[in-house]
């Protein structure tokens, strides 16, 4: 949404002086000095806007700015120079209106850089494009050139502008630029050749000294010493803040951009530099024989040089210097110059030069940026034009000035009644007579055709006769003495008044904005602006294009004998058109004040400020704007501004505009003469009215506000409230359905249980009766079946008597051999086959069957038990069985063996070092190894040896060298005697006549007795190629013994010495052992 604000917000002071109460110039001034501290510069009478210079750049004229102030309305922002160049760039386009923006203050009160900115806005606002801005950019770099040849520093301005510049900028239909045309007046040319203290010549004398390349400077035979000219003053030649040499190049660029093309720019620089050169000619005095005052040109060198820059012959120009020639209607009489004359007639060349050049080159840059195509344009025009000036010494410079100003002054009166007294009419609104000052008498006074200054001046010019300023003011004496704006002493005098402030050679006019006093010195010969024909002529002859364009008048052919146009009439003339031009125009104002004389920021010279604004005549200004109606609105801001103030119109009017204000206004305790409606717009006769309505509307704003953040709050609590309330309803949906989902899942538990109870009761209820029917059905059938059998039986039991007894026992023998096998089944012993342990029988008759049935499971066990043996372990079980089958029973050693396991090798000469070469002349693996004792044959008494049985012999060895004694094959072997008894004797019995038998048979004795011999016998079932070994077993058996036969005994006798089993030789035939009873 737009936000509609008013130049009355946020105002300091007020920002329409229209709107001052009580209105004086105190007010006024106190009213400016507020602002201006407070960096509002602007500040509006009506639609005029009072600009005051800053002296320092503010942050105000950003492209931000120009965005905020773009299609505004006037009033609707604080006043800004913007405004006003947007409202006349508006009304230009939107309503076809020609604008003109007319700048006027004195010097260095900001009219140049006011212009600049009102340029600059509308380059911003209006159409792009390349052509467009292309455009653009040559009518704003048309400024830097003109003010580098029309602006030098003054005291009171380090950038004067000393010309009068007056630039129409036409637009086509839709706003965009086309072009321009821009007009100049009256350079203030006598500054080419003579600068007052502190003041500088024009600023592109400086610039191209400081900026120019050495190689050009050295074309333009120049020197870049400043002190090397004499046009150049040298006390101010360098100003502060201001970059010659920088500027320079900006002005090269600028008139590049602008259009000019290379070769002007260099003629252009070389009549600057020819205007320089021109300074340095000096004369001195020669007298000529005929006693008439020569002059002679002290060193040509300057002049030679200047010739050469133009391109005129050295002679031609030194002849214009020393004659002068006066041509009649037919004769041509020559005169020589004096030195004086010399010197006046070189500041004459120098300043036509320029200024013509001055004129040239808005000519040139007129060209450049004219609007193409014949449509018809509007047009916007600015004006900056030099302010009134008041100065000590007033000349005619000042007299023109303060005559244009007086002019514009006039204009801006008459357009600025004619404005309101339009705006009353449009309106409809009575109007009422304003009381103001016309300064027409005074314009009159001037300019009069038949005894104004002006004319009068001219008349003295051209009158034949001596003419001096005294004469011409003698003229102004006789003439304007009667006139209630014209002073001089004379004419004073003439009233028997005297005043010692007006000189003799002086008059005053009193301007609208205060008496000046001019020297009448000088008039007659600005006026006059000659320069003799010799020269133009010789400028002429130049062999230059620019300087010849520029003295037209030099050329031979066109000789005009008539005098050429005074500088006054041209000014009139150019001023009568320029007001013509603007009186057709719609006008705008800037009324630029300087702050103080320092050219400094942030100081506020009461003094200075209020002069400006005498002869400025604002106060006029606002007692013209206010003399009917102080203010004035249109009904739709006005409303919309005021409508809070009353109950019918806040906060929507559906009804016109118009009808709202009037409902508002008589809502409101104001008087009626105070206010009047015209046809578009309220207008308000007093301030203070408007500053009611004001101050009512800031209460009621804070009234709104309050409103309006009540109702914020409210709406944001409700906000608040409405969104804890979706929340709550959320969260206790989904409490609810959590709860209902507990709720539903335990009823739903509750009923399974209910339903499985029931169904369980139901169940067991049906089970019931079912089991019952069942019952009844199997006690209905039992009965019905003994009812039958009963039936039946006492039907048949004739028949079956006999067989029943049978039958019975059968059944009774099957009930009873079931229960015994399923009872023994569950009383089965371990799987041990040595468990002895079996059921005891149950029934008698089972006897038979019980003990099968136990040799059964034993056999069946004992099965089970050998499944599992290795190969090796059941090698060991038949060794062992081989050897129950061989002793068991037989030899009381026996039972002490049967635990003990047949380890075979228990030497493990395998592992034993000692053995290691009896292990190496084993031919077979070694089935045994053992320590045994040879029984000595001789005393019974017995000697260790080592035992070795292998597949194929038997060996024995010494126990402790392991040296083998003996080696029995076995096949040599025929038996073995072993005693019944519990001890460890055996005899190896040899076959008579084998190799081994040649000792005789061997009587060992072993721990391992049963083992050795268990093994040996094995050994003879298991190879086919031999007899099985014999085992005698017997207490007495005979043993060769080499030759003899001995027969070796047991018997049964009681231990001695510890010694368990004792042999001893009886005799040759007998060998005794005593083995301890077993009992
Ligand atoms: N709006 C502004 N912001 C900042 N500085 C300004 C402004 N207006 C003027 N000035 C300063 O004041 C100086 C004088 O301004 P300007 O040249 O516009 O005066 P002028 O009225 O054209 O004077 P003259 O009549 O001598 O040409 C400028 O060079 C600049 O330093
Ligand atoms: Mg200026």
């Amino acid at each position: 949404m737009e936000v509609k604000t008013s130049l009355l917000d946020n105002m300091i002071g007020v920002g329409d002086m229209v709107l001052l109460e009580p209105l004086s110039e105190d007010s006024f001034l106190e009213n400016l000095k507020n602002r201006f501290e407070h960096n509002e510069i602007y500040t509006y009478i009506g639609s005029v806007v009072i600009s005051m210079n800053p002296y320092r750049s503010l942050p105000i004229f950003t492209p931000e700015k120009v965005e905020e102030y773009r299609n505004r309305n006037f009033y609707e922002l604080s006043p800004h120079i913007y405004a006003l160049a947007d409202e006349a760039y508006r009304s230009l386009r939107d309503q076809d209106k020609d604008q003109c923006i007319l700048i006027t203050g004195e010097s260095g009160a900001g009219k140049t850089e006011a212009s600049k900115l009102v340029m600059s806005y509308v380059a911003a606002v209006c159409g792009k494009g390349q052509e467009v801005n292309k455009v653009k950019e040559q009518l704003l770099q048309s400024n830097p050139v003109l003010e580098a040849f029309g602006n030098a520093k003054t005291v009171r301005n380090d950038n004067s502008s000393r010309f009068g510049k007056y630039m129409d900028i036409e637009f086509d239909f839709k706003g965009d630029p086309l072009g321009g045309v821009i007009s100049n007046y009256l350079l203030e040319k006598s500054r080419v050749v003579k600068q007052p203290r502190g003041e500088r010549n024009f600023h592109v004398f400086y610039q191209l000294l400081s900026g120019a390349s050495d190689e050009s400077l050295k074309k333009l035979k120049l020197h870049r010493d400043f002190s090397k000219y004499n046009y150049l003053s040298l006390d101010s030649a360098a100003v502060n803040g201001l970059d010659d040499a920088a500027n320079f190049r900006t002005v090269r660029n600028a008139m590049q951009i602008v259009g000019f093309m290379e070769d002007e720019v260099q003629s252009v620089m070389e009549l600057v530099a020819a205007v320089l050169k021109l300074g340095n000619i000096e004369f001195k005095p020669d007298s000529r024989s005929n006693g008439s005052d020569e002059s002679r040109i002290k060193d040509k060198n300057d002049l030679k040089e200047m010739c050469e820059l133009l391109g005129i012959e050295q002679s031609v120009l030194e002849r214009a210097f020393s004659y002068r020639t006066v041509e009649a209607k037919l004769e041509k009489v020559s005169t020589t110059l004096n030195v004086a004359q010399a010197y006046y007639a070189r500041d004459a060349l120098a300043k036509n030069l320029y200024s013509r050049l001055f004129s040239w080159l808005v000519t040139r840059i007129n060209e450049s940026i004219k609007a193409q195509g014949k449509t018809r344009h509007k047009v916007m025009g600015v004006l900056d034009i030099y302010g009134f000036e008041i100065f000590e010494d007033n000349s005619f410079e000042q007299f023109i000035i303060n005559y244009c100003n007086e002019k514009l002054q006039q204009i801006f009166i008459e357009l600025t009644l004619r404005e309101e007294q339009e705006e009353y009419i449009r309106e409809g609104i009575e109007w009422t007579n304003i009381e103001y000052f016309n300064n027409a008498v005074i314009c009159d006074l001037i300019e009069n055709n038949q005894n104004g200054i002006l004319a009068m001046l001219d008349e003295e010019c051209l009158r034949p006769g001596t003419v001096t300023d005294e004469t011409f003011l003698d003229k102004l004496n006789t003439i304007c003495a009667e006139h209630l704006h014209f002073e001089s002493r004379l004419s004073k005098n003439s009233k028997f008044l005297t005043d010692h402030s007006l000189p003799h050679s002086c008059f005053r006019i009193q301007h609208y904005a205060g008496k000046v006093l001019y020297r009448a010195e000088g008039f007659v010969d600005k006026n006059n602006d000659l320069l003799y024909r010799d020269l133009s002529q010789a400028m002429y002859k130049a062999n230059h294009k620019l300087i010849k364009q520029l003295f037209p008048e030099g050329n031979p052919a066109k000789v005009n004998l008539k005098r050429p146009l005074t500088a006054g009439f041209q000014f009139k003339a150019s001023v009568g058109t320029l007001m013509r031009n603007l009186q057709t125009k719609n006008p705008n104002y800037i009324r630029c004040i300087k702050p103080n004389d320092k050219k400094a920021s942030h100081i506020f010279t009461d003094s200075l400020v209020r002069h400006q604004l005498r002869y400025l005549g604002l106060m006029e200004n606002v007692r013209v704007r206010r003399a009917g109606y102080a203010f004035r609105q249109p009904y739709e801001p006005c409303l919309e501004r005021y409508k809070m103030l009353c109950k019918r119109t806040w906060p929507h009017w559906l009804g016109p505009a118009r009808e709202g204000v009037e409902v508002l206004m008589s809502d409101l305790p104001v008087p009626a003469e105070e206010f009047s409606f015209g046809r578009s717009k309220i207008f308000i006769r007093n301030p203070r009215t408007l500053f009611f309505l004001e101050e009512r509307r800031r209460q009621c704003l804070q009234d709104l506000a309050t409103l309006i953040q009540k109702i914020y709050r409210g709406w944001k609590c409700r906000g608040h409230f409405l969104l804890l309330k979706k929340s709550q309803i959320v969260v206790s949906a989904w409490y609810r359905r959590y709860a209902q989902q507990k709720k539903y899942q335990k009823i739903k538990s509750a009923t399974t249980v209910v339903q499985s109870y029931t169904r369980g009761w139901q169940a067991r209820k049906l089970l019931r009766e079912l089991k019952y029917q069942k019952r009844c059905v199997e006690a209905v059938t039992t009965i019905s079946a003994f009812w039958h059998g009963t039936q039946i039986r006492r039907e048949y039991r004739k028949f079956f008597r006999a067989n029943a007894g049978k039958k019975i026992y059968d059944f009774t023998i099957q009930r009873i051999m079931q229960k015994y096998f399923l009872g023994l089944k569950s009383t089965l012993p371990s799987m041990s086959p040595i468990d002895k342990n079996w059921p005891a029988r149950p029934y008698l008759f089972l006897g038979g069957v019980h003990s099968e049935l136990r040799r059964i499971f034993h056999l069946w066990r004992c099965k089970k038990y050998r499944s599992q043996f290795t190969e090796e372990k059941k090698a060991v079980y038949e060794e062992k069985l081989e050897a129950s089958e061989l002793f068991k029973d037989k030899k009381a050693l026996y039972p002490s063996s049967v635990s003990q396991p047949f380890k075979g090798d228990y030497l493990e000469i395998n592992k034993n070092p000692k053995y290691q070469k009896l292990s190496i002349a084993m031919e077979d693996k070694v089935l045994l190894a053992d320590v045994v004792n040879k029984i000595n044959r001789a005393n019974g008494k017995g000697t260790a040896r080592l035992f070795l049985l292998t597949k194929n012999s038997v060996v024995l060895a010494d126990q402790k060298t392991g040296q083998v004694k003996a080696s029995v094959p076995l096949p040599d072997l025929t038996s073995v005697s072993v005693s019944t008894q519990s001890d460890g004797f055996f005899a190896l019995k040899l076959k008579e006549g084998s190799a081994s038998a040649v000792k005789g048979d061997f009587l060992l004795s072993s721990e391992h007795l049963i083992e050795i011999i268990t093994k040996i016998h094995r050994m003879g079932t298991t190879a086919a190629d031999r007899e099985q070994l014999d085992i005698d077993i017997s207490d007495e058996f005979l043993v060769q013994f080499k030759h003899d036969k001995v027969c070796v005994k047991f018997i049964q006798g009681v231990p001695k010495n510890g010694n368990s089993v004792s042999c001893k030789r009886k005799n040759n035939r007998l060998l005794e052992v005593s083995v301890p009873s077993t009992a």
